[in-house]
């Protein structure tokens, strides 16, 4: 369905089959494969950016050029220098940009973050969160790039449940991380990361553990993130079920339209693909309510709960500084500096 502000629609993709297919569904009124073409066409006011993870920085960087709203995937870049140039230039030029931090617009986390804010738990001193995600999504974004060292379990997945802690704590400073990693199951084939381990330290002492796995067999029926957090406060503890084992499907039939995993699999925890999931031919769920909200924001200037490029920038500099200490075995001081990133 077309939201009501929405006067105009172009994509820009590169892939032609795509195109006719996404131009379809969307009723596009404008299709190229060159987005600079569809970036400079006056109709163009607010641009969604959802190329491959590693490929946002130059569509990014010509809509800044034009002063165009952005709603932006996340991660902002897959390099902290790329993603320190793109947040100068959004904020030189004064554009409003948000990045796709999706879960924020879901129920159980606003609920969280309102009891956190609120006071409910006193001051929150220890958080922990674990996801559970099969290796399928690891395996394609490990295919799509020519750098595996620059994505990581971290980098592309785990900045999901940073952001939602983040978000809770954003009243703390973080200033050390220390992690580990494992790659015993991608490490061979993609010379990816399997797991990654590690805790933030916030300058008043409390800490947040982190633990990823995007490695499980492919069979795990976590169809994409299974989620567990906990958060502990001097007077309260909230903790937050997400993993999906609440709608179990098994099926010896292919499923049909919308997040088509592979075909080998046939038990899925339902719910558990972030953008959501398809029902009477839409897609229903938190990737309609944020980019919905976004429509609103730019439309009507609402105010929205997603994450501003300041923020996914620190997304980015924590889980990079994630995927240091884990490659040299040593804690790293917060803020990392690109230049500090070194591989
Ligand atoms: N927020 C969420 O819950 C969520 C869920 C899934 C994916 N994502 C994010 O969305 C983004 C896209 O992921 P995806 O799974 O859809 O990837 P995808 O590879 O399926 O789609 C990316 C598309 O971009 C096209 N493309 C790449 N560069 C282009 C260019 N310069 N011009 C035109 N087209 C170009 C590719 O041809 C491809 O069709 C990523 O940043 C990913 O992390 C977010």
């Amino acid at each position: 369905m077309r939201h009501p502000q929405v006067g105009w629609i172009g994509i820009a993709e590169k892939n032609p089959e795509r195109a006719k297919l996404v131009g379809e569904k969307l009723k596009a009124d404008f299709i190229t494969d060159d987005y600079r073409t569809l970036l400079n066409r006056p109709e163009v006011n607010a641009v969604i950016i959802s190329t491959d993870e590693h490929l946002h920085v130059d569509p990014i960087l010509h809509a800044v050029e034009r002063g165009q709203s952005l709603m932006i995937e996340k991660p902002l870049a897959t390099d902290l220098a790329d993603s320190a140039r793109v947040l100068q230039a959004i904020e030189k030029a004064g554009v409003d940009a948000v990045i796709g931090y999706t879960q924020r617009f879901r129920r159980r986390w606003l609920a969280a973050k309102e009891k956190v804010r609120s006071g409910s738990l006193g001051d929150v001193t220890l958080v922990t969160s674990r996801a559970f995600m099969n290796r399928l999504v690891a395996i394609d974004n490990y295919k799509r790039t020519d750098h595996p060292h620059k994505i990581s379990p971290m980098v592309i997945s785990g900045t999901h449940a940073l952001d939602i802690v983040m978000w809770m704590m954003e009243a703390k400073t973080p200033v050390e991380v220390y992690a580990r990693a494992i790659d015993k199951a991608l490490g061979p084939e993609w010379k990816g990361i399997d797991a990654t381990t590690g805790m933030i330290t916030f300058s008043d002492g409390s800490v947040y553990q982190s633990t990823i796995s995007w490695a499980l067999p492919v069979v795990w029926p976590g169809a994409v993130y299974s989620l567990d957090v906990g958060i502990v406060g001097t007077e309260g503890v909230l903790t937050i079920d997400d993993t999906h084992r609440d709608i179990v499907l098994a099926t010896s039939r292919f499923q049909g339209e919308g997040y088509a995993p592979d075909q080998s699999r046939r038990v899925d925890f339902l719910g558990s693909y972030p953008p959501g999931d398809m029902a009477l031919g839409e897609l229903r769920g938190p990737m309609r309510e944020e980019t919905d909200s976004w429509l609103n924001r730019v439309s009507l200037g609402l105010p929205t709960q997603a994450a501003t490029a300041r923020e996914a920038h620190r997304n980015l500099m924590l889980t990079k500084a994630f995927d240091l200490s884990a490659r040299t075995h040593k804690p790293v001081k917060l803020p990392l500096a690109p230049e500090d990133d070194i591989y």
